[in-house]
C-alpha cells in the first residue's frame, strides 16, 4: 500500500492510536541562529515569524503493537539515519509523556511547490510533533506541541501558530518552552516572494552552522546581544502594521546573522552571486519608489522578500528579471497547525 493511501484512508475515521496533522512552513523575520542550550535545543535570541501558505506537511503517525521500531516514510521514501533519529527521539518524548510503549508507523508528505527554496523541516517537525501527541490519546495543547517540536527544531516550534508567531530565547534547562502567537494571519495582508537563486541541498545546515559560529565567531556575542533590540521593533512593527519599521529592523537581523556566520573559523558563506543581486534589486525598488519591499534570507541562497499585497507583481517580476535569478514563488500568511 502507497503511504499517500494511508493518509487519505485515515481521513475518513477517527481510528484509536491514529494521529494526522498538516502544518506550514514559516519564515524569521527576526532570525533564530544560535543555542543557549543544546542538550534542551533552546534558542539564544528571540525570533519572530510569519508562517506561510502554501507550504504544507500533512502527516500520519500511527502506533503499532506489532511494530518492533518506529518506521518512517518521507514522500513515499522510507527514510533512516539522522531523520528517523530525530523522530524517533519526539516520539519517545511523546511515549513517555503519555506512558506507552508502542512503536510508530510515520507518514509524512510534503506539499511543497518544487525546490521552493524554504526549508521543510519546521512544518515536518510541527506536523509530527501534533500528529504523535493525538496518536498518543494525548489532547491538543498548542504550548505542549511547540515546545515538543521546538526540541527537535526551534524553527518548527512558531509553526504551530498561524500568521505571526514569537519564539522568546530560552534559559538554560527551560525544557517546557514554547513559541508565543502574536497575531492572526488576518492581521496583515502582507506577502513573502521568494527568489529561488540556486538548485539542491545548502552546504552547510541550520544546526551545525549555528554550532559552528558560536563556537568560532568573533561576531557571536555581539549578535546575541543585538538581537532582542531587533525583535522589538520587528513586534512592534508587526502590530502596528507598519512595514517601514519591520522591514529595516528583518534586513538588519539577516545581515547581522550572516556577517556573525561569516567571522566563523572557516566562514559560512551562504551567498550566491544572484543572493546579492536580488539584495539590490530589492533595495533599488525601495529607492526608486517603486515598491516598499525588503530582503531577508536563512541558510541558504535565496532571498526572501516581504512587501504588501498589493505590491507583490512589481516585486515577484523585478525578482524574477534578476540576473542568476532561477524562479520566484509567491506565499501568503498561512494558518497553525490542524489537526485532521
Ligand atoms: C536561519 O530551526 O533549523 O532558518 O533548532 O537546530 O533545528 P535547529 O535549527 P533550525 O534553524 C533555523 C535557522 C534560520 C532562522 C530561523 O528560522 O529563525
Amino acid at each position: 500500500m502507497s503511504g499517500h493511501r494511508e493518509i487519505e484512508g485515515a481521513a475518513m475515521t477517527d481510528l484509536p492510536n491514529v494521529g494526522r496533522a498538516r502544518a506550514r512552513a514559516n519564515i524569521a523575520l527576526a532570525k533564530y541562529w544560535g543555542k543557549s542550550d543544546v542538550s534542551c535545543n533552546l534558542p539564544a535570541v528571540p525570533s519572530i515569524s510569519l508562517t506561510l501558505d502554501p507550504l504544507l506537511t500533512e502527516t500520519r503517525v500511527e502506533l503499532l503493537a506489532s511494530l518492533k521500531r518506529d518506521e518512517l516514510m518521507l514522500n513515499g521514501e522510507p527514510a533512516l539515519g539522522g531523520e528517523l533519529l530525530r523522530a524517533t527521539d519526539l516520539l519517545d518524548r511523546v511515549r513517555r509523556e503519555a506512558g506507552s510503549s508502542l512503536y510508530a508507523r510515520i507518514d509524512t508528505q510534503n506539499h511543497f511547490p518544487t525546490a521552493s527554496g524554504l526549508a521543510s523541516s519546521a512544518s515536518g517537525f510541527c506536523a509530527l510533533a501534533a500528529a504523535a501527541r493525538k496518536a498518543a490519546g494525548l489532547p491538543f495543547d498548542a504550548r505542549k506541541t511547540s515546545a515538543l517540536a521546538r526540541r527537535s527544531s526551534a524553527s518548527a516550534a512558531r509553526s504551530v501558530f498561524g500568521g505571526f508567531a514569537e519564539l522568546p530565547a530560552g534559559v538554560p534547562g527551560d525544557d517546557a518552552l514554547s513559541a508565543e502567537p502574536l497575531a492572526p494571519e488576518s492581521h496583515w495582508n502582507v506577502r513573502i516572494v521568494v527568489a529561488v537563486t540556486a538548485e539542491g541541498r545548502k552546504a552547510v545546515g541550520s544546526t551545525d552552522g549555528m554550532t559552528h559560529t558560536k563556537v568560532t565567531s568573533p561576531y557571536y556575542d555581539a549578535w546575541v546581544s543585538a538581537s532582542p533590540a531587533l525583535a522589538d521593533h520587528v513586534r512592534a512593527g508587526i502590530l502596528e502594521r507598519d512595514l517601514a519599521r519591520v522591514g529595516p529592523a528583518m534586513e538588519q537581523s539577516t545581515l547581522a546573522m550572516h556577517a556573525c556566520a561569516l567571522a566563523a573559523d572557516p566562514g559560512l558563506l551562504y551567498f550566491q552571486p544572484a543572493t546579492l543581486a536580488a539584495f539590490a534589486t530589492v533595495r533599488e525598488l525601495r529607492q526608486t519608489g517603486r515598491a516598499q519591499v525588503y530582503a531577508t534570507m536563512d541558510a541558504g541562497p535565496h532571498v526572501k522578500a516581504l512587501c504588501l499585497a498589493e505590491h507583490v507583481s512589481t516585486v515577484s517580476a523585478a525578482l524574477a528579471a534578476t540576473p542568476g535569478v532561477l524562479r520566484t514563488l509567491i506565499a501568503s500568511p498561512g494558518a497553525g497547525v490542524e489537526l485532521l
